[in-house]
């Protein structure tokens, strides 16, 4: 049975906590809770952070868990969508979005400088975006904590990567993960157990083609 470690060791959050690097301004953009703005502080990771949540009932559970470094003026607050209102950070995390979302934060706003995203969705999509921003993907892997994610973590400037149509779907260092091929073996069950149902030639044709997609990745056949 799947073991749920949220908050706990290998969980999500110290595993997106682990690729955050010491910085001067940290934002955490969809805070919620504020766990990983709690990190950055308790561990003196950063001098000053930024928390911010597009719901105010989300970010108030953030300022109430970090209400001792608002009154020491180490943490400001915002409510706004995306990163409009955040100002200027050097590290940015943005976690537990759909990477739609994410590219529309980042399209709308700014790639920062340096960067952690987890999304739980389309991790390709973003990919595609930072890649064609000439961004540097410094990790790009998977990990899980009862479920399986994906997490990026690189910079604004200095990339030359040319990535492959496997490296696109999954990331380049998942691929030398050995959870990668857990993760191909359970997605591909997925697919298997929609294609038991009834459905559109069209539907059928789509994840039958995601399915072969799969299958090359998980033999090696397609790079
Ligand atoms: C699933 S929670 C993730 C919380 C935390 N980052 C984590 O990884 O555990 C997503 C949070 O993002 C916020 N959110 C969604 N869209 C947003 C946007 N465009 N701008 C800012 N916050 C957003 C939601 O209100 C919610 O609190």
């Amino acid at each position: 049975m799947r073991q749920k470690t949220f908050g706990g060791a290998g969980g999500r959050i110290p595993s997106i906590c682990a690729r955050l690097e010491r910085c001067a301004v940290f934002a955490d953009v969809g805070c919620d809770h504020g766990y990983c703005t709690q990190y950055m502080l308790k561990n003196g990771l950063c001098d000053r952070a930024v928390i911010s949540d597009i719901s105010a009932k989300s970010l108030s559970k953030a300022q109430a868990l970090l209400s001792g470094y608002i009154s020491q003026g180490r943490l400001s607050c915002v409510c706004c969508d995306g990163l409009a209102g955040v100002g200027n950070a050097d590290l940015v995390l943005i976690a537990g979005m759909g990477g739609e979302e994410t590219v529309k934060i980042l399209r709308e706003g700014y790639i920062p400088p340096s960067f952690v995203f987890q999304p739980m969705r389309n991790a390709e999509m973003l990919r595609a975006y930072l890649l064609s921003k000439g961004c540097a993907i410094e990790e790009d892997n998977i990990f899980r904590d009862g479920k399986f994610y994906f997490i990026i973590k690189g910079r604004a400037r200095g990339g030359t990567a040319n990535y492959s149509a496997a490296e696109l779907a999954f990331g380049r260092d998942s691929l030398k993960n050995p959870l990668i091929k857990e993760f191909l073996t359970e997605e591909e069950g997925k697919i298997e157990a929609w294609l038991a149902r009834p459905m559109s030639g069209e539907s059928r044709a789509e994840l039958i083609g995601r399915l072969n997609f799969l299958k090359g990745v998980h033999c090696g056949e397609i790079k």
